[in-house]
């Protein structure tokens, strides 16, 4: 189940250091990824068969290395981080899951 509006994910500094923060609860699984100063939210799903992007579950594996696209480890599907759209990889042309969040203070949140 999605967490309600409102609920703090991580803090915009932990945003800021990590680039991506993971968020697992009560089944639920996403992440926020820094967008250069926008925070954007995805169910972590990819469209090609629904696993969890980061393979190992490590934040670091969640972008290149150049932080400019999100990364599937498993088969290499590369998304851009506005719109979740897939731009290479065996599901090109679908999108993440969209899950809002947004910076509130020093916080960020859910929508
Ligand atoms: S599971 Fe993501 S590219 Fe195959």
């Amino acid at each position: 189940m999605r967490p309600l509006p409102g609920t703090i994910i991580c803090t915009w500094a932990e945003l800021q250091v990590t680039g991506t923060v993971l968020y697992r609860q009560d089944g639920f699984e996403g992440f926020v990824i820094l967008d250069d100063y926008v925070p954007r939210g995805y169910v972590d799903a990819c469209p090609h068969n629904g696993m969890p992007l980061g393979g190992d579950q490590e934040e670091s594996d969640y972008q290149t290395r150049e932080q400019d696209v999100i990364l599937c480890r498993w088969h290499g599907a590369s998304f851009l981080k506005d719109s979740g759209l897939c731009i290479g990889g065996p599901c090109a042309g679908e999108h993440l899951a969209s899950w809002p969040v947004e910076r509130r203070g020093d916080e960020v949140v859910t929508v």
